[in-house]
């Protein structure tokens, strides 16, 4: 059971649930009072369930149609209201309304160096333009965390993880490299911006020095010339 914090966060998933665990395992800052799943079958809901945490999949049939499926989860989360809005692996697009009326309090993990590789296939995709391009330009690949906005993939960037592609690697060993950090990046941000150290302000994320610090001493990028919070 994680003790009642005052920022509150509901995690979104549509399967394994991977990221969801490493946000459950690493709260520090946060409390997550529900894990929501548009896919009944999503393994990701047992974890959270073992944690202690409401887990609720909405089935698409029971509802009726994908239009009642997304209504019952968008009205399930007004009825909670949460301080954060977290997808990890949550396969379905959010109506640009229900976004508006949260702008600022979404964010997503998406597995490329964003804006590369948007959409589906992203390891796939980066390995094929690292063979193209030879051991250059195309040696880098990883994770972004970023504020959700009206488009798909798309939205001010929060923080990003990096790590290199070898010659060697296939799909499997690429998505797994990247995975770890994955579970590394994302609860660090919901940490920090339930921390008031990461804020959204005028449409980009602005940082606090210390998490400024912090992501140098843990490698991760945030994005160039970041806005910096004044004190007080
Ligand atoms: C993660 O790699 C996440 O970045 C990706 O789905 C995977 C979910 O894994 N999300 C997207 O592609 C969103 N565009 P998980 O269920 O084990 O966390």
């Amino acid at each position: 059971m994680q003790p009642a914090r005052n920022f509150t966060v509901v995690v979104l998933i549509s399967g394994r649930g991977s990221n969801c665990q490493s946000l459950i395992r690493q709260a520090e800052d946060y409390s997550i009072i529900g894990v929501l799943s548009n896919n009944v079958d999503a393994p990701g809901l047992k974890y959270a369930r073992e944690a202690g945490i409401e887990a609720i999949a909405f089935d698409r049939k029971t509802a009726g149609s994908l239009v009642q499926q997304k209504q019952q989860i968008y009205s399930h989360i007004e009825a909670v209201a949460p301080s954060l809005i977290v997808l990890a692996g949550y396969m379905q697009i959010l109506e640009s309304d229900f976004v508006e009326r949260f702008e600022g309090k979404i964010v997503n993990i998406h597995p490329s160096l964003l804006p590369r590789f948007k959409g589906l296939d992203t390891h796939k995709r980066a390995l094929q333009a690292f063979h193209q391009a030879g051991v250059s330009a195309e040696a880098k690949h990883g994770c972004t965390v970023h504020y959700v906005d009206w488009g798909v993939d798309s939205g001010p960037i929060i923080a990003q993880a990096r790590c290199r592609i070898m010659p060697s690697d296939g799909e499997e060993t690429l998505a797994a490299r990247v995975l770890d950090l994955e579970h590394r990046l994302f609860p660090w941000v919901v940490n920090a911006i339930a921390a008031n150290d990461i804020a959204y302000r005028d449409r980009q994320a602005i940082f606090s020095p210390k998490v400024i610090a912090e992501a140098k001493d843990n490698g991760f990028l945030l994005p160039e010339r970041s806005p910096v919070m004044q004190p007080g």
